[in-house]
């Protein structure tokens, strides 16, 4: 609860826990006044908050890649009954639980990764999946495991986007001497990064729209909204006949 921290205590524990990709408003303390993207993750959330259903009262949220809780908490802020927030960083984590413990909300936070989310035994009515798609090495399979395991209805997600906001109309089949569709930007591409990108060696890869769009259908999610340009909301949908028969068993990345 926010009346059992003091000002100078909540100063003291955010310095201390630091540094935030976060900023969040602890009881007037910011813990990321000069992020590089601003307000962040505010001043995206209020471009998209008006997708997700005022009141989550009776609902369950999963937050996958939670960082330190704004989305899970803004969950919580809206009735959810459960949510559950996981992060493989015990750093975002700490802030996490701490920023819960300020601002009074009850959140379980863990630390697993999206890999891992079959350990769960749980469907979730919401998945948060924001930011972490290019961090993976692996995106498609995490997709495909969130899908089987967790999803039950709604998935919020987010990717990093780069190239072309074009989509082109994609024919179902291509003959094998039929390479044009290649070199249009309005084709599903992702760009593997090999070293760094915005000095981050997590960046793996980045995406265009047409891609992330394709990618979500291929693991059965359908577009039920597109309220800012990297933001989709999707509801689950029956996964695509070609990609059912190739999905991985579980534990196939341990
Ligand atoms: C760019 S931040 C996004 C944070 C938050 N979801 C948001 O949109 O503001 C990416 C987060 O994903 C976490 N992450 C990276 N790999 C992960 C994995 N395999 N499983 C779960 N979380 C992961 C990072 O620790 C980090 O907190």
């Amino acid at each position: 609860m926010s009346g059992a921290f003091s000002r100078e205590e909540i100063r003291r524990r955010v310095d201390a826990l630091g540094p935030w990709f976060h900023n969040l408003d602890l009881n007037g303390v910011s813990t990321a006044p000069s992020h590089f993207l601003g307000d962040y993750p505010r001043v995206k959330w209020r471009r998209f908050a008006g997708v997700i259903p005022e009141n989550l009262h009776g609902k369950t949220v999963l937050d996958i890649g939670c960082n330190a809780g704004f989305y899970a908490m803004e969950m919580k802020r809206r009735g959810a009954d459960r949510v559950v927030g996981l992060d493989t960083d015990d750093e975002y984590l700490e802030q996490a639980k701490f920023a819960a413990d300020v601002n009074g909300l009850e959140i379980e936070f863990r630390k697993m990764s999206t890999y891992d989310v079959g350990q769960l035994g749980e469907k979730f009515d919401l998945i948060i999946f924001m930011g972490v798609l290019y961090h993976l090495r692996h995106p498609l399979l995490a997709l495909d495991l969130i899908h089987e395991h967790v999803a039950r209805d709604l998935l919020l997600f987010q990717s990093m986007l780069r190239g072309s906001s074009r989509i082109d109309t994609i024919e179902r089949n291509y003959d094998f001497w039929t390479t044009s569709q290649f070199e249009s930007s309005g084709y599903p591409k992702m760009h593997f990064i090999e070293h760094k990108y915005a000095d981050d060696p997590t960046n793996w890869w980045a995406p265009n729209r047409a891609c992330v769009e394709a990618m979500l259908r291929s693991s059965g999610f359908a577009i039920a909204a597109h309220p800012e340009e990297e933001v989709y909301l999707c509801r689950k949908a029956a996964r695509p006949a070609a990609a059912e028969s190739l999905a991985l068993p579980e534990g196939a990345l341990r």
